[in-house]
């Protein structure tokens, strides 16, 4: 009798003991590591690739937790793209306005004749305004994204600013499509006229008649800088929607590294098209007298198009129409 009940005693005894090695192993609130020496055992274990786990959707990219390069991909965009960028726009109306002093107006030398030459045809026109109006919206909300909190956000406050954005990005998305489009029929329509030839490098030579005055290279319908135009809009359109439609379907394509590329890409080829655009309407507008007209009524003077596209006059027979 004596013997069971110390054989029950050491029976609690060792159950209780056991109880409280449990207890104290098992992990409590206070008891768990500290989050910084989590936190850095982490990213070495990463050794600068991205920190993934396991899920059981099928999204399989949502079980990276950590992208090391989202924070070289936020520097390369905040640091150089933008500053670079910023003053890249900045310096290129600064040029525009020391040409604009220094060079004056490029006028028609000969003085305007009053008789016409065709130009452009509507089916032209239309093409180049329909690029025009939706570049120029594009490039305005674009810049929007890039700028706009540094610049617009403080002058009209952060409701104005957040529908402003919030429409912006939308007409930026719409507006892509016929800006592909208008661009795709100026190639199709145009592509002939702008094959270089021996005629362009002439022109470059002499500085296409732009720096001094009584020189007028010959041309054909583009002279050498338009066809340089030419080329950047079409290509420049094209690393536009390329990476713009990567960055619109989202992961469709390619995954978080390459979204991040698209992203550079076209903040890059945009601000670069920009500078280039700003350059083609101040030549188009202010910078040579007589240009505006092929785009606006699509007739020209005839003196201006001896002075800067003699062999496109020599090539439509002089025919001149509106004589007054
Ligand atoms: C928004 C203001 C713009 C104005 C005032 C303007 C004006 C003009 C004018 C007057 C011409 C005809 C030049 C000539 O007869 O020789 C022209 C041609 C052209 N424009 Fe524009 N343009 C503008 C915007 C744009 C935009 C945004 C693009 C493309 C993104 C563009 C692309 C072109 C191209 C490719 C040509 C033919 C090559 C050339 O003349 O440089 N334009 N533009």
């Amino acid at each position: 009798m004596r013997l069971i009940a110390w054989k029950g005693l050491i029976a609690a005894a060792l159950a209780l003991g056991l109880a409280v090695l449990l207890i104290a192993a098992a992990p409590s609130a206070s008891a768990q590591p500290a989050p910084a020496a989590d936190e850095s055992a982490l990213l070495q274990k990463m050794n600068g690739g991205p920190l993934e786990g396991r899920v059981s959707i099928p999204d399989s990219k949502s079980a990276v937790l950590i992208q090391p390069q989202g924070r070289e991909w936020r520097a390369v965009l905040e640091g150089p793209v933008k500053s670079i960028g910023g003053w890249l726009l900045v310096l290129t109306v600064i040029g525009l306005a020391a040409f604009l002093a220094i060079r004056g107006r490029i006028r028609v030398e000969g003085g305007l004749s009053g008789r016409k030459i065709r130009r452009f045809s509507g089916v032209e026109r239309f093409a180049h305004w329909l690029t025009a109006i939706c570049f120029v919206i594009l490039g305005l909300s674009g810049l929007n994204l890039s700028f706009g909190r540094a610049l617009v956000l403080p002058l009209i406050g952060p409701e104005a600013f957040s529908a402003l954005t919030a429409f912006g990005k939308l007409s930026h998305n719409f507006l892509s499509f016929p800006f592909v489009l208008g661009v795709l029929l100026m190639a199709v329509l145009w592509i002939r006229h702008n094959i270089p030839n021996a005629v362009d490098m002439d022109w470059l030579r002499q500085g296409g008649g732009l720096l001094r005055r009584g020189v007028h290279p010959p041309a054909g319908k583009f002279n050498a800088g338009q066809k340089l135009i030419f080329w950047l809009v079409v290509l420049g359109a094209v690393v536009l929607a390329a990476s713009g439609y990567t960055l619109m379907f989202p992961f469709y394509l390619t995954d978080i590294g390459g979204m991040q590329l698209a992203q550079l890409v076209h903040a890059v080829a945009g601000i670069v098209m920009v500078a280039v655009i700003l350059a083609h309407i101040y030549i188009g507008t202010i910078g040579m007298e007589g240009a505006f007209d092929a785009m606006g009524t699509g007739q020209v003077d005839m003196n201006w198009a001896m002075e800067h596209h003699s062999l496109w006059v020599k090539e439509q027979g002089i025919r001149s129409i509106g004589d007054d």
